[in-house]
């Protein structure tokens, strides 16, 4: 791959105070996103996936704290003063949410929202933000466009809310658009028309996607490339076909095999795993999977392993595993 690198996390870490100690939600993560490409982010409940996120778009809960580099174009997002920052998420980076409508101001015709981030971001009278808007909506797929933009928020269907957050966040054609399980709220039978949609236009504006999902169908088809996270750290990264023609990590394996093929297909979600999924707590010495994992070795409690590239495995991917880094010796 030659792309340009967008996005690097050297380090990154989240940690959330709390009335008796510290929580460690993310806990020193290293991940590269190239120009336009589609990056998945798949893990169980309470992996870290969200404040990820959030901490990249400076959304930390009050007692949150963020530490490490993400590098944006070389700009550490961590350190950058708020006025930057808010320059920066308006126009190069975008998130959507799982709920559009915490998103939408209820009282404002849908058109006149569009129209608004427009006139902002492009510099376009009304009466041209107006027409724009009602091509946008046309664009995702609304139908009766023209009608549909003098409509309130909750006259949309919640597919039609989050289409519309999805043309709203790609309206400055940022070069990345962070995506937290986007569809989760909607419809089954229409949270794949949704995300297809995201990543077409995506495409067409050449911007990169992170992508939170629990739902691994999502990550076959529209992913480049995937980490898998736990306990705040990532387990495994890899291509999206070597991860699911050859997964490594005994987490990895575990999630695919909690998800069989056809299930896969008809329930789209990620299956379960014996054991209590990790979820915050202090610091970890060995393996956060440790407790869960049967190929677990007496080092793995008491050492950290190495996320490191391990070329006698399929494609490139990196793992953090003891027994794949003894393998390879
Ligand atoms: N404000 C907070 N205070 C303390 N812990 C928090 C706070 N927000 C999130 N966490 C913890 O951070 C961990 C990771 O959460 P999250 O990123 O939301 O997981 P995911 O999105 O993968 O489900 C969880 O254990 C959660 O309890
Ligand atoms: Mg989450």
């Amino acid at each position: 791959m030659t792309a340009k690198t967008l996005l690097s996390l050297r380090g990154l870490t989240v940690r959330f105070r709390l009335p008796n100690g510290e929580t460690v939600a993310v806990d020193g993560i290293d991940l590269d996103v190239a120009a336009g490409e589609v990056l998945g982010i798949v893990g169980e409940s309470g992996s870290g996936k969200s404040q990820v996120l959030y901490s990249l778009m400076g959304l930390l809960a009050a007692n949150g704290r963020a530490g490490g580099q993400a590098l944006f174009e070389g700009v550490d997002l961590l350190s950058l003063p708020r006025r930057e920052l808010d320059t920066l998420r308006g126009q190069q980076i975008s998130m959507i949410f799982q709920d559009p409508m915490t998103s939408l101001n209820p009282y404002r015709r849908v058109g006149d929202q569009i129209a608004e981030g427009l006139i902002v971001h492009e510099g376009l009278s009304r009466t041209a933000a107006r027409a724009e808007a009602v091509r946008m909506l046309d664009r995702v797929r609304i139908p009766d466009a023209a009608n549909r933009a003098r409509r309130f928020p909750h006259e949309f269907s919640g597919g039609m809310r989050q289409r519309v957050m999805i043309a709203m966040a790609l309206l400055a054609r940022p070069k990345l658009l962070l995506a937290d399980e986007p569809t989760t709220a909607l419809d089954v039978t229409i949270q794949a028309q949704v995300l297809d949609l995201m990543a077409e236009l995506a495409r067409e504006t050449g911007t990169a996607i992170m992508l939170v999902t629990h739902d691994l169908g999502v990550v076959a088809r529209l992913c480049d490339r995937v980490a898998v996270l736990y306990g705040g750290r990532i387990m495994e990264e890899a291509g999206a076909d070597a991860l699911f023609t050859s997964p490594a990590h005994p987490y990895t394996r575990g999630l695919l095999d909690a998800t069989p093929r056809l299930e896969m297909e008809l329930t789209r979600r990620l299956g379960t795993i014996p054991g209590t999924p990790r979820s915050g707590g202090g610091d970890v010495i060995g393996c956060p999977f440790a407790p869960r994992c049967s190929a677990r070795m007496a080092r793995c409690t008491t050492e950290r392993p190495a996320f490191a590239e391990r070329p006698h495995l399929a494609g490139t991917r990196r793992v953090a595993c003891h027994l794949i880094a003894e393998a390879a010796e």
